[in-house]
């Protein structure tokens, strides 16, 4: 059942609670020749006929390189407390080894001054996705190498910023790296090998366990190691033994692919019998699951609507409806007897459903995985074709309702004891919204493409004032 939308008791969070935003560097910065940045597989895959709707890419992006300064003040105004944002790792290290250019240091350095100033938390990622596309020549995740390639620019970044800046992300959503980019090739760098993702999968995994000691002793012991998950919310569509065993696969590949190794140290066994045809997982080598399984500081969790499968025949042929984009190759390695359905409820222009149950059902699978480990929501948002009025004002009360029921939810689970401790919405701005270019809207904050000005949208103003308050208003209160 959706959260009711207007409560008859206000929803009121903890007084340290962060209200943010998040953003990815690719989806945001442009810029993307200055200060000796090199392409990296986004750069690549956009400019590939085909890859993206009408062949858009982030050139340009939001210019955010350029009017970063104009953005933390908006922040500031909207009286947002923190803010999420990723490192391009082209920018500081361009060919992704050797040395640093403090040119893309310095960008990030005057950021994260900019933020301080105004009482804005930063949040680092480092990883979103971008990785520089030397080291895809040179094999990319599904190459060992990449690892410890990241290991070392997370050692670089850490030393650079760590004075500064308290919360790190090493990955978000490592899945979509993974499967997206490797299985059904929607992302880049577009390669359709199931066994490759696997790999990369893996390699995913050490790259984050060898970042997290690199981050540690680059560091302040002060600050704060994570990442970000996209896990999934899987529900068979009935209690069918073969519909439960298809869901359990789809968890062992959506999710325990990595907290088995990272939280637990170890891959869950089924997870290999699931894939036995595909790979025998012999590149796991001695000493990787310690190396993986590094004790975090919190954990990241990208919340956007649950996952509904039964099982099926082998063969299913067409595009599946997983959400993930339409590709004739699944990201599902191995799971060739799992049918995915639309579930039920409005849905965003995504065409993902409204489910903020499913939200508060991962976070208290994470409080029961993961006891003692706080709890970040580090994205959730909604995409809708939000146009602004004649009079210039941007008015999306679907997203507010959205925003409003899923900030419900992370109260929901609070009050249910999770360690929840704070929630950044996707996104700040409308930005390049990866193999859907600029069609996709998922701002609190509209940009004009033509103009590249912004406009707070009505939602922006509404979490504002939740941030200021630390209340949820009711949903009409910002219209
Ligand atoms: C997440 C990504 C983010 C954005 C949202 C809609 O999977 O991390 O960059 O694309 O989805």
């Amino acid at each position: 059942m959706p959260e009711p939308a207007t409560p008859a008791t206000p929803v009121t969070f903890p007084p340290a609670f962060l209200w943010g935003a998040a953003t990815s560097a690719y989806q945001i910065e442009g810029a993307v020749r200055e200060g000796g940045r090199t392409p990296s597989i986004w750069d690549t895959f956009s400019h590939t006929p085909g890859k993206t709707a009408g062949g858009e890419h982030g050139d340009i992006a939001v210019d955010h390189y350029h009017r970063y300064r104009d953005d933390v003040a908006m922040m500031a105004d909207l009286g947002l407390n923190a803010y999420r944002f990723s490192i391009s790792w082209s920018r500081v290290q361009p060919t992704g080894r050797g040395p640093a250019v403090q040119v893309g240091l310095d960008f990030y350095r005057r950021l994260v001054d900019e933020l301080l100033a105004v009482g804005i938390k930063p949040a680092v990622t480092l990883y979103h996705w971008d990785l520089p596309q030397e080291l895809e020549d040179a094999g990319g995740w599904p190459e060992r190498d990449t690892a410890y390639r990241f290991a070392e620019y997370a050692q670089i970044v850490g030393e650079a910023l760590g004075d500064r800046v308290e919360q790190w992300i090493t990955l978000n959503e490592p899945w979509c790296s993974a499967f997206l980019g490797y299985a059904s090739g929607v992302h880049a760098p577009g390669r359709t090998d199931p066994a490759a993702s696997l790999k990369a999968a893996h390699h995913l995994n050490l790259a984050h366990g060898l970042a997290t000691s690199a981050l540690r002793s680059a560091m302040p012991a002060r600050n704060s190691v994570a990442l970000s998950l996209n896990s999934s919310v899987v529900r068979p569509v009935s209690q069918d033994p073969a519909d439960l065993a298809a869901a359990r696969k789809i968890d062992d590949l959506a999710n325990g692919v990595f907290h088995g190794p990272i939280l637990h140290g170890a891959y869950p066994e089924s997870l290999f019998a699931a894939t036995e045809l595909i790979t025998d997982w012999s590149y796991v080598e001695d000493g990787d699951l310690r190396a993986i399984n590094q004790p975090l500081d919190a954990l990241g969790l990208n919340y956007y609507t649950p996952a509904l499968v039964s099982a099926a025949d082998n063969d299913l042929s067409g595009p599946r409806a997983d959400g993930h984009g339409a590709s004739a190759f699944s990201p599902w390695p191995g799971a060739d007897d799992v049918a995915f359905h639309q579930t039920p409820g409005e849905r965003t222009e995504m065409g993902w459903s409204i489910d903020p149950t499913g939200l508060h059902e991962l976070i208290m699978r994470y409080t029961r995985e993961a006891p003692g480990l706080p709890l970040y929501i580090t994205e959730n948002g909604a995409a809708y074709d939000d146009k602004p009025d004649p009079d210039g004002r941007v008015h999306d009360p679907e997203r507010i309702s959205y925003l409003h029921g899923h900030l419900a939810a992370v109260r929901r689970a609070v009050s249910d004891g999770a360690d929840v401790r704070g929630y950044y919405l996707w996104s700040l701005m409308d930005n390049f919204e990866w193999a859907y270019g600029y069609e996709k809207r998922f701002g609190a904050v509209y940009v004009d493409y033509a103009t590249l000005a912004r406009t707070p949208k009505s939602s922006a103003l509404w979490y504002g004032q939740a941030a200021r308050t630390g209340t949820l208003p009711p949903v009409a209160a910002a219209e």
